[in-house]
């Protein structure tokens, strides 16, 4: 299986690091050929699918994630042509514009994402994609070459719902965008920006890899902390260049402000039973999802007890295999027994459950 080529952003919940063990999952079944990811984020996983053979769906709510798939699974010009429009876009003298503004900070003027010789690269950049009247995909390609350029140079943890107060090393060099490495696979790959729900309902598949917003044990963290349209409003900002009214410390676009759930997975309350309405999700999720096998990425992290859990799968699906990864000690395990699983407590592991529906 081939694991090792994909591309992305800095991500939070990205399955970089699992890739090898999703693949190895997958690649023990037969008569898998169509297969969604259903909450694709950086789209790490859509490619690594790609790359091996399989037609993939790849859909998330984000604006990004669409830009990206589109991009690596979608775009179809040659190389060269791609090459030179980089090469153009690269060789754009920057100027002070909307996003200089709102996101560019001197040396002395830090809690920026970026520095101004990088804020007046984006506003140039933004301007000559939208000018050049490209086609959806070639535009997408442009969009995440330029996204991924910025991310190189940031001055974040990860996201832009807070900024450092003393500049990142990185952030002083000058970004340079790069041609994304496309899958060509020859396959009919979809890339749908919506709902997971939607998607189920209107379409089926051999397999589906099920990788919802962690969520958080925490009652009390408000939910724009886990949210992933707060995470990353830039990015939706740079795609949309809408010039959006933000608000707040970092300049956050208003329509991600703390009371508004962009998702049904995201929300951290319970409903009048006394469920997490985000595991309650879950549970309709599986059941409605229209695939002979589900993969779903857990971490131990996140919102469901380990029993909830385990409940919710076996009341639609037959559970195969359990692999327990261990980040920092790079160690993956296969659990035998389901008790093995329930007595383990440790927090921060991440679980890959593979599943077939009944
Ligand atoms: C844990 S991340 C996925 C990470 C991804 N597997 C990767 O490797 O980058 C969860 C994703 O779910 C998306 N999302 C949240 N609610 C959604 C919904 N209702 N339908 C589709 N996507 C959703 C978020 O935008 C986010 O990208």
């Amino acid at each position: 299986m081939n694991t090792t080529k994909t591309e992305g952003i800095n991500y939070a919940g990205s399955k970089l690091k699992l890739i090898p063990y999703i693949m190895e999952m997958v690649s023990e079944l037969r008569g898998i050929d169509t297969v969604l990811d259903g909450f694709s984020g950086s789209t790490r996983v859509s490619q690594a699918l790609a790359l091996n053979g399989f037609e993939v769906t790849s859909n998330d709510i984000s604006d990004w994630s669409e830009v990206f798939g589109n991009c690596y699974l979608k775009a179809n010009q040659s190389d060269s042509y791609y090459k030179s429009l980089i090469e153009h876009l690269n060789g754009l003298n920057g100027y002070e514009g909307w996003f200089t503004t709102h996101y560019g900070g001197s040396v002395t003027d830090s809690k920026k994402p970026f520095r101004i010789h990088n804020t007046m690269k984006l506003d140039v950049i933004r301007e000559e994609i939208d000018r050049l009247n490209l086609s959806f995909e070639d535009k997408c390609v442009a969009l995440t070459s330029l996204i991924q350029a910025l991310d190189r140079v940031d001055n974040t943890l990860g996201h832009y719902a807070a900024y450092l107060s003393k500049w990142s090393v990185r952030s002083a060099k000058e970004m340079q965008l790069k041609v994304p490495a496309i899958v060509r696979s020859g396959k009919n790959h979809k890339v749908i920006k919506g709902d997971i729900f939607d998607t189920v309902a209107q379409h089926s598949f051999d397999l589906a890899y099920l990788d919802p917003p962690y969520g958080s044990n925490n009652e009390k963290m408000p939910p724009s902390r886990i949210r992933y349209a707060a995470y990353y409003h830039l990015w939706t900002t740079i795609i949309r260049n809408d010039k959006p009214e933000i608000f707040g410390k970092v300049n956050r676009r208003s329509d991600t402000r703390d009371g508004l759930s962009a998702s049904v997975f995201e929300e951290f309350r319970k409903n009048k039973n006394g469920d997490f309405i985000a595991m309650d999700a879950l549970r309709k999720l599986i059941q409605q999802t229209n695939a002979r096998y589900i993969v779903l990425s857990y971490s131990s992290g996140g919102r469901a007890t380990q029993e909830q859990l385990l409940h919710i799968i076996s009341e639609n699906a037959k559970l195969i295999d359990v692999k327990k990864i261990d980040y920092r000690k790079n160690i993956m395990s296969t659990l035998r027994s389901t008790n093995e699983w329930i007595s383990n407590d440790e927090k921060h592991q991440e679980y890959i459950f593979l599943m077939e529906k009944i």
